[in-house]
């Protein structure tokens, strides 16, 4: 499987940080194509340490723990529009923008895209193609909410970084995991499935 992943300037640079980590080890996904915009480099300085400034493959490799030399990621410059996933008769299973800004939330909304991440995000709509966005605000304004639903009936998937708690997670990773995890399940990537919910926790089937 082939697919697009982007990186915003929301909170939470550690749920793409686990993605793409989970995606790289699936065995199902053979080509990971990366953007990230300018303001997730700061975000993930901030949050994590992490120096994305000026990104290349040998960085973002290292960042996720893959090995040097490795061909699942390809990375792709923001302001790149003759990038791969920037057309439609490029066919890919689609795209996850984890987190996912108001701000690009709002440039996919209104059509009015201005980098390749929005471009992308408004390839996979006109090709009916699957466009999972994970906004991360709170409180959400009418703005965010109105886009969100104009997003919703465009045909993406508004998967909110909210975690779950019924897995009674130990760590932050075991809540990050949580969220990831329902993530990979839109394009069926397979995981461990050890935060899944069987309905035998609290009430065994008889
Ligand atoms: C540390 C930090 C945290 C931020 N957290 C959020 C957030 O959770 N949600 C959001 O919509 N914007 C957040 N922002 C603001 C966005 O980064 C800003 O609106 C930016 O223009 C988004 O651009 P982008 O979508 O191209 O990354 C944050 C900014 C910083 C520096």
């Amino acid at each position: 499987m082939e697919l697009t992943v982007a990186i915003t300037g929301a909170s939470g640079t550690i749920y793409a940080h686990r993605t793409l980590q989970l995606m790289a080890q699936s065995g199902s996904v053979d080509t990971i194509n990366l953007i990230m915009s300018e303001t997730a480099a700061t975000v993930a300085k901030v949050e994590t340490g992490a120096n994305l400034d000026v990104p290349t493959v040998e960085i973002i490799n290292e960042w996720l723990g893959l090995p040097a030399g490795s061909k699942i990621v390809r990375l792709w410059r923001l302001d790149n529009f003759a990038a791969k996933p920037s057309s439609g008769s490029n066919k890919q299973a689609g795209m996850i923008i984890v987190p996912c800004s108001m701000g690009t939330l709002g440039a996919i909304a209104s059509g009015a895209g201005t980098n390749l991440i929005h471009r992308a995000g408004d390839v996979c709509l006109k090709e009916g193609r699957k466009l999972v966005l994970v906004p991360r605000e709170t409180p959400y304004n009418a703005i965010h909410l109105e886009n969100m639903l104009k997003l919703s009936r465009a045909g993406a998937t508004i998967l909110p970084a909210s975690p779950g708690f019924y897995h009674r997670p130990k760590t932050i990773e075991d809540l990050v995991e949580h969220l990831c995890f329902r993530i990979l399940d839109q394009f069926d990537i397979p995981h461990s499935k050890k935060t899944q919910w069987t309905g035998d926790e609290i009430n065994p089937a008889v």
